[in-house]
């Protein structure tokens, strides 16, 4: 009778391949790290977390350490096992991810104390973008000037002294171009003006002058002919 029983429910299971090796990847999940060496998954240990829910890190991410009455930031969220913590830089402080000092703790650059312009504000990880005149703007990680008319007219008005070391010279050479660029189109027209002038007053005047003269000399040299012709005796 029993095993009757046990011989039609073995039939009526659904056919499972029991015997076959199974090859599963492991994969963790948020506040775990991977663990090679057993293929399993373990919690983060104290002071690291990890937010990612599907993966096979082998480490948690180490937490930084934030102290409450620090002055160069507020704690938003303190973190935990599975979230980052979030903290707020004080004002004229940002964050690098690539600085391992204390958190925040990177001034930001005051552009016009080294007599540039805001082309980027600061942020809580980067620092602020100065440019060399007004109106920049960062394209592709470089000063550009998106408004040719903005930046003739702030030329014009106010060009600092640069103090910054290489976007110096790059100015000054800017600038030796454009006083070259200058010079050169300004005796470029005086020259034209010059020869044009030349052409259409001072020869016409010259040309006449010298046809009065010449008619002068004709009539006093005829004149002189006349005299002498009187003068010798025939
Ligand atoms: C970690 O913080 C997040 C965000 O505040 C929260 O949703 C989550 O429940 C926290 N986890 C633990 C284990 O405290
Ligand atoms: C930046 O520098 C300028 C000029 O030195 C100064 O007037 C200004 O107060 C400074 N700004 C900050 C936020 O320090
Ligand atoms: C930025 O640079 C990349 C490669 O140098 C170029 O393909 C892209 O067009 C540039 N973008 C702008 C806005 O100039
Ligand atoms: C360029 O500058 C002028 C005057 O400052 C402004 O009216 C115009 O909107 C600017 N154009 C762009 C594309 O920024």
């Amino acid at each position: 009778m029993h095993m009757v029983l046990i011989t039609v429910t073995v039939l009526m299971l659904p056919k499972i391949p029991l015997c076959q090796p199974k090859i599963v990847t492991v994969y963790c999940s948020a506040g775990q790290y991977f663990d090679r060496h057993d293929e399993r998954c373990r919690e983060c240990s104290e002071n690291t977390w990890m937010a990612e829910t599907h993966h096979r890190h082998t480490k948690c991410e180490p937490s930084r350490k934030l102290q409450p009455d620090d002055p160069y930031y507020n704690i938003i969220f303190s973190g935990n096992k599975t979230h980052k913590a979030v903290i707020k830089c004080s004002p004229g402080y940002f964050d690098s991810p690539y600085f391992t000092g204390e958190p925040c703790s990177r001034e930001c650059t005051n552009c016009t104390a080294i007599r540039m312009f805001f082309a980027k504000a600061c942020t809580d990880n980067q620092d602020s973008i100065c440019c060399p005149e007004k109106g920049m703007r960062v394209v592709n990680g470089s000063c550009k000037l998106v408004n040719a008319s903005t930046y003739y007219k702030t030329k014009k008005k106010e060009n600092p002294g640069h103090v910054d070391q290489n976007k110096q010279q790059n100015n000054k050479g800017d600038d030796y171009l454009g006083i070259t660029i200058a010079v050169t189109i300004a005796i470029i027209t005086i020259a034209v003006i010059a020869i044009f002038a030349v052409k259409k007053w001072v020869v016409p005047w010259y040309q006449k002058r010298h046809l009065k003269q010449d008619r002068r000399t004709d009539i006093s040299l005829g004149e002189e002919d006349r005299e002498n012709q009187l003068l010798s005796p025939a």
